[in-house]
């Protein structure tokens, strides 16, 4: 009799485990695809395991690793899939990441409504996996009140007079940099190396109140993870196997985090003992400051827990360091390749600063170089997806979508629409912002999206942008640049645009 329950359990748990994948991997996509078929939606078909990835995956490896035409038309390179995808399906099309759904949307109209909605309509995604080290449920991915408390935290540290007393901590940073230009005068140089160390150098001084050196071990692993994230982006894992079964790289990536709280937790300690043992009367002022004062506020309501606070950290470290890396790497290229506006921006650079260093007042009136740096930004945007999710059924648009659907934004496919940018959209042309933002969008605001849209913009906007600022003054000041002839165009993603090569160019002293 307990044989025949025995025969009967195991049966029906066979049996519910089959209808659930076959539920999964067949019915709800094919399903779903309908849904959207019929609303004029399309897409590459649906593929029993690996849904769209494999497509994906073919098409990246035929162009990466292989030098393209000195050209600013990237997204064929970098996102060959959706280049291809936009031409087949139109502007909004379903694809596959296994079982995932992800919609694709280009259409501005959609793009504004999504990125400006304020009812958690379409929230952030939900991270899994590798991404989910590195972000943890810090401010990218946290809605609510939660989003709302580390928003304001941030806003703060990045906004304002903390901005103000972050200059010359900027300032002394490109100071060390350029002193290793100078055994490179007359030479060739590759800029990206420095550039690295100058904004990790930067976001661990303002933010952290530490050198480079001390941040050291931090960005070592989170570059590290970045490797991890980037080589395992389009890699499938079914229905929670990663409980049972654990790849080399998944047990790598779990080393690297637990490493990687280890090292913040160090700082953020070092910082708390100080207060405790009366050596600092406070936490501080920065952005770490902030941090350690939420964390400690006497009302609960308001604070953070400590695991908040390494999340933070890591995102501030990651969102600090990588975007503004790509951005300055790729100005410089596209100056010392438009030597004409690389004139324009220096003469403008020594008639507000001469031969003295920049200060904040200066650096709001810096109109060329912020054209220039809007430019960049178009052409190679350092974010290549911005992702949202709906959460349950919508309407957007014409369309009615079902709940658990991802949505992602390919900033790069909106910059490069020649309805939007016109026919030069590829040629680098920083005329187009000369009379702002607002008119160079034509008063569509989501044709560039270079640091998003809506309440979930950078809010590290003006702290980038003072950086690039400041740092382009400061070479102009010092140096005329061409592109050297050893420069491979390449530009590749790892979890942002970057120049595979290096930027290198020929440095001369003025
Ligand atoms: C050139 C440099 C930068 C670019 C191009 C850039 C771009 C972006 C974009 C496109 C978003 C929107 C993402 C979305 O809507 O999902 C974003 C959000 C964010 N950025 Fe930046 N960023 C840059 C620099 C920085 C810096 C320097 C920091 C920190 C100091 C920073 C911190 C953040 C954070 C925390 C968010 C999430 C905001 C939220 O969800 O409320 N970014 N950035």
């Amino acid at each position: 009799m307990t044989d025949l329950l025995a025969i009967i359990c195991v049966s029906f748990v066979f049996l519910l485990s089959l209808i659930i994948f076959v539920y999964k991997l067949w019915w709800a996509p094919l399903h779903l695809q309908h849904i959207m078929e019929s609303q004029g939606i399309r897409g590459p078909s649906y593929k029993l395991f690996h849904g769209s990835t494999k497509e994906m995956i073919e098409m990246k490896s035929q162009i990466s690793n292989t030098p393209m035409d000195l050209t600013h038309d990237i997204f064929p390179r970098i996102q060959p899939h959706l280049y291809t995808w936009i031409k087949l399906y139109g502007n909004n099309f379903l694809i596959w990441m296994g079982t995932d759904p992800k919609l694709v949307v280009t259409e501005p109209e959609l793009i504004k409504e999504i990125l400006s909605n304020k009812d958690c309509i379409f929230p952030k995604t939900k991270l899994k996996g590798y991404l989910k080290k590195l972000l943890g449920d810090g401010i990218v991915v946290a809605e609510g009140e939660k989003w709302l408390k580390l928003r304001k935290l941030a806003n703060h540290s990045f906004h304002g007079d903390c901005l103000k007393d972050m200059v010359p901590a900027m300032i002394a940073s490109v100071e060390t940099m350029l002193e290793k230009w100078r055994y490179h005068e007359g030479k060739e140089i590759e800029v990206c190396d420095g550039f690295k160390l100058l904004t990790s150098e930067v976001i661990s001084r303002t933010a952290f109140g530490s050198s480079y050196l001390e941040g050291q071990e931090i960005f070592a692993l989170l570059t590290k993870l970045y490797a991890l994230i980037s080589r395992n982006a389009l890699k499938i894992r079914f229905f929670g196997i990663r409980k049972f079964i654990r790849t080399k790289d998944e047990i790598e990536a779990e080393k690297v985090e637990k490493l990687l709280n280890e090292s913040i937790m160090e700082i953020v300690e070092k910082r708390q003992d100080e207060v405790i043992t009366g050596r600092a009367s406070s936490f501080g002022s920065d952005f770490l400051g902030s941090l350690l004062r939420v964390h400690h506020d006497m009302d609960q309501g308001n604070q953070i827990s400590a695991s908040d606070i390494i999340d933070e950290c890591k995102t501030f470290y990651f969102a600090g360091q990588e975007t503004t890396y790509g951005l300055l790497s790729w100005s410089v290229l596209l100056l010392a390749i438009h030597t004409e506006w690389q004139e324009k921006a220096r003469n403008e650079v020594l008639q507000l600063f001469g031969q003295v260093n920049p200060n904040l007042e200066g650096i709001a009136r810096l109109k060329i170089v912020n054209m220039i740096i809007y430019e960049t930004l178009r052409l190679y945007s350092p974010v290549t997806t911005i992702a949202r999710r709906i959460e349950r059924k919508v309407k957007l648009g014409k369309y009615e979508f079902p709940a658990n659907v991802d949505l992602n934004i390919p900033p790069l496919a909106l910059h490069r629409n020649p309805d939007i940018w016109g026919k030069d959209a590829h040629l680098f042309k920083p005329e187009r912002f000369s009379e702002g933002l607002a008119k160079a969008t034509n008063g569509n605001p989501v044709s560039f999206l270079g640091f998003g849209f809506g309440p979930r913009m950078c809010v590290g906007l003006n702290f980038a942008s003072n950086e690039a600022k400041i740092t382009l003054s400061m070479i102009l000041q010092r140096y005329k640049f061409t592109l050297s002839p050893n420069y491979v165009h390449s530009p590749f993603v790892v979890l942002t645009t970057q120049p595979q090569h290096g930027v290198r160019i020929l440095l001369q002293p003025l």
